[in-house]
């Protein structure tokens, strides 16, 4: 097969769908690699380093969709690429159909067979392609949160750690999923005093077995959370009901409770965000203040640590991709459950039901 990597033109991207590990996989396999000079810079491979895996380096993008059977990329295609993609082209990427009329009806129209990231699942429900996306955004959000509680960035002036002889700050987890449970860990080793908060008690249950003892778990509950709000400095909103958006966990009028310069960072901001005071924000201009409450509600977190990402995604992907590309489309998809739940739109015709 001849699998094409293009560079990613989406503002502010700088992940790569392919690393040269994986180039050197697909070459091993009997593939043809093309990929598009400087697709990978911004997550720290150059074009040598595809070269020495064996890819075929074209100038232009166009060159790569005019000549390939399939392409892996991270974000969706944006309106300038629609009319790139050819009829029967597998397409292998983060789509998010749902919130793009546009990319649909483009994606119908070019009829080619678009597999998502993002539903790719398990038998056991859990989305693979997707875990470790939520894995770089929760142990950034303490990154993050750490920073912003810092005094000339408008927080509250406390140091997360702590020091000898001074108690450590206080984060508040909503959520002990994926995100969650990433946070916790980032807050625990910062030295943190940290509270998770879940609904489900196996979460919590798993929780309280692995993490140390200054992490503490509680069930999630209006009361509960209007408690510890008052005293907490750092809060992450980390909830997700699959399949629908955030459930609101902290309303405007709670901020009051709060001490001026906590910071909220709302990472199920991109599920709606599970504050009522959250609104998207991006990289360049990451938070805003209301009621001298610092919120951070960037809405592609990982986006910001490509180099991180970029492995982390590849780790996942390149199995599947390997799987396509050795057996075609149709028996890759037939042969594995999880990957057929990826198909969403094939040859005109939507085929994941949620879409439809
Ligand atoms: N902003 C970003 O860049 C970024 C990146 C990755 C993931 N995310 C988002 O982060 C969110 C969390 O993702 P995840 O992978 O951790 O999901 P997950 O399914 O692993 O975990 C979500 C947890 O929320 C819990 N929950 C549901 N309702 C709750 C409530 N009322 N109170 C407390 N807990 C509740 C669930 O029981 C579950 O344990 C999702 O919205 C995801 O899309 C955002």
């Amino acid at each position: 097969m001849k699998v094409g990597v293009v560079k990613e033109i989406k503002n502010n991207e700088s992940r790569v769908g392919l690393t040269p590990a994986g180039v050197f996989e697909l070459v091993k396999n009997n593939h043809t690699v093309l990929v598009e000079s400087k697709a990978g810079e911004g997550s720290g491979f150059l074009d040598e380093d595809y070269l020495g895996a064996g890819a075929v380096l074209l100038p232009k993008a166009e060159d790569v969709y005019a000549i390939s059977d399939m392409i892996i990329k991270v974000k969706e295609p944006i309106a300038q690429e629609y009319g790139l993609i050819k009829e029967d082209q597998i397409v292998f990427t983060y789509f998010h159909f749902a919130s793009s009329d546009a990319l649909t009806q483009a994606m119908i129209d070019s009829k080619a067979v678009c597999i998502a990231y993002e539903t790719v699942q398990d038998a056991d429900g859990t989305l693979p392609l997707l875990t470790p996306m939520s894995e770089v955004a929760g142990r950034m959000a303490i990154q993050q949160g750490a920073k912003y509680l810092e005094k000339p960035i408008k927080g509250k002036g406390i140091l997360l750690g702590g020091v000898p002889g001074v108690p450590p700050g206080k984060v508040l987890v909503l959520g002990a999923g994926v995100v969650g449970i990433q946070a916790a860990k980032m807050a625990a080793g910062l030295g943190a005093h940290v509270t998770i908060l879940d609904i489900n008690m196996k979460r919590l249950r798993y929780v309280n077995d692995v993490m140390p003892s200054h992490v503490v778990t509680e069930f999630s509950s209006e009361y509960n959370i209007r408690r510890h709000i008052k005293n907490h400095d750092l809060i992450i909103g980390a909830v997700l009901v699959t399949g629908g958006k955030a459930p609101r966990l902290i309303t405007k009028d709670m901020l009051k409770d709060m001490h001026p310069g906590t910071v909220l960072v709302d990472v199920a901001v991109d599920q709606g965000g599970c504050f009522e005071t959250t609104r998207p924000t991006t990289h360049e201009d990451p938070t805003y203040i209301i009621d001298d409450v610092v919120h951070y509600c960037v809405t592609n977190m990982p986006g910001a640590v490509p180099y991180t990402s970029t492995l982390a995604l590849t780790n996942v992907t390149l199995p599947y991709v390997l799987k396509i590309a050795n057996l075609g489309w149709e028996k890759a998809c037939e042969l594995n459950p999880d990957l057929n739940k990826g198909l969403s739109i094939v040859k005109g015709k939507v085929v994941y039901e949620a879409i439809s």
